[in-house]
């Protein structure tokens, strides 16, 4: 804790965690509804023409300590040209912290743009602070200040009662959030980070341009100093095939978060059951498995019911790490989910871009079509 404490010291911005994520939603009722069976959160706050605001509804939906809030336009305000341009998406990658003024005040002074002057917000059950500003795309950042608030989210929003529709999986925590730049504007994305919000770059040791060429993409990660946020920044770069990152950049008409990485500490479990719940999973050819043990080494789970469910294993010198995504979570193929499990590793699985793309390789190769 010591350790944690002295590194929070450096930070120029006191934040903590990443608060929540706002999702637009063309029809956040159905998507609420889909989060909740398939991913399985509980929906535990309900914002709309009930509690008094006009313009829009906004459920909160929870899973321990991930919060996903799903936001529909009610009327035309700023919401419907983002939904129009984009589609469902990620609005806003909410940050806590013990001083949103301050928060303001600095990213501002150093060249964030305003999108939310501080204001408090308050209800019956307290008061929370927040300001908000810009980061890339559409997408911003707000910070959320706790005051005195012990409501189920924030002022405003009416508790709902136990969610009997969830069915939840074992979720924990948000791990990392994903933003995709356009062409040559990840190091200007970067930069922002690191000067704006005092962010350091966090170096793994897959760092390197081997993985380019089977990734067609460029990342860098970003992180405050107790690493409990990092933000990988990705843009898209010539490979072997065309850039994910490109495809994302087109279909979202820009920049904008390309996943949540969401921890469990029981990946098995956790993917069994979103499978059987109707979560699709993007698919891995067989032959992934065949070197498997050779490129990480020992495990302590069996490969069985990993080649059964389709995850993904990577290791770096910390350790190793369990990984699996999920196809994009609406028609266009932008958002996605990532479900994580660390043992150890610090890093963000660059070794399967190569694996994957060795493994189909060898696909193609036995269907003499290569
Ligand atoms: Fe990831």
């Amino acid at each position: 804790m010591q350790v944690e404490n002295q590194e929070l010291k450096q930070d120029i911005l006191p934040l903590r965690a990443v608060s929540h994520v706002e999702i637009y939603s063309g029809n956040a009722k159905q998507s609420a509804y889909y989060y909740r069976q398939a991913f399985g959160f509980s929906f535990v706050g309900y914002l709309g023409p009930e509690t008094g605001v006009r313009d829009r509804v906004s459920y909160v939906l929870q899973q321990d300590k991930v919060r996903f809030i799903l936001t529909t336009p009610l009327e035309e305000d700023g919401i419907i040209p983002f939904l129009s341009k984009h589609g469902d998406g990620v609005r806003d990658i909410a940050l806590e912290t013990s001083d949103a003024e301050y928060c303001f005040k600095t990213t501002v002074e150093r060249g964030a743009v305003p999108v939310r002057e501080p204001e408090i917000l308050e209800d019956e059950h307290g008061k929370v602070k927040i300001a908000s500003v810009a980061t890339y795309g559409d997408t911003i950042h707000t910070f959320v200040e706790n005051i005195d608030y012990t409501g189920p989210f924030l002022p405003g929003f009416s508790a709902m009662p136990e969610d009997t529709l969830a069915r939840p999986v074992g979720l924990k925590h948000i791990d990392h959030i994903v933003g995709n730049v356009d062409w040559n504007q990840m190091d200007k994305w970067v930069d922002f980070y690191l000067d704006v919000f005092g962010f350091s770059r966090f170096v793994t040791f897959d760092d390197n341009d081997i993985s380019t060429e089977y990734s067609a993409l460029h990342s860098t990660v970003v992180s405050n100093h107790s690493k409990w946020i990092k933000f990988p920044i990705n843009e898209p770069a010539k490979g072997l095939k065309k850039s994910q990152i490109e495809e994302y950049i087109t279909f979202n008409n820009g920049a904008g978060v390309q996943h949540v990485a969401i921890e469990t500490d029981d990946i098995i479990s956790t993917i069994s059951k979103m499978r059987e719940q109707g979560v699709e999973f993007l698919d891995i050819p067989e032959s992934y498995y065949d070197d498997l043990l050779d490129r990480v080494g020992p495990i302590d789970e069996d490969l069985e019911p990993l080649k059964k469910l389709n995850i993904l294993v990577d290791r770096d010198d910390k350790g190793y790490m369990l990984q699996i995504f999920t196809k994009p979570v609406e028609d266009r193929p932008t958002l996605f989910i990532e479900i994580i499990q660390r043992k150890g590793a610090e890093s963000f699985g660059k070794g399967n871009f190569k694996a994957l793309f060795v493994s189909i390789e060898r696909e193609q190769e036995r269907r003499g079509n290569l």
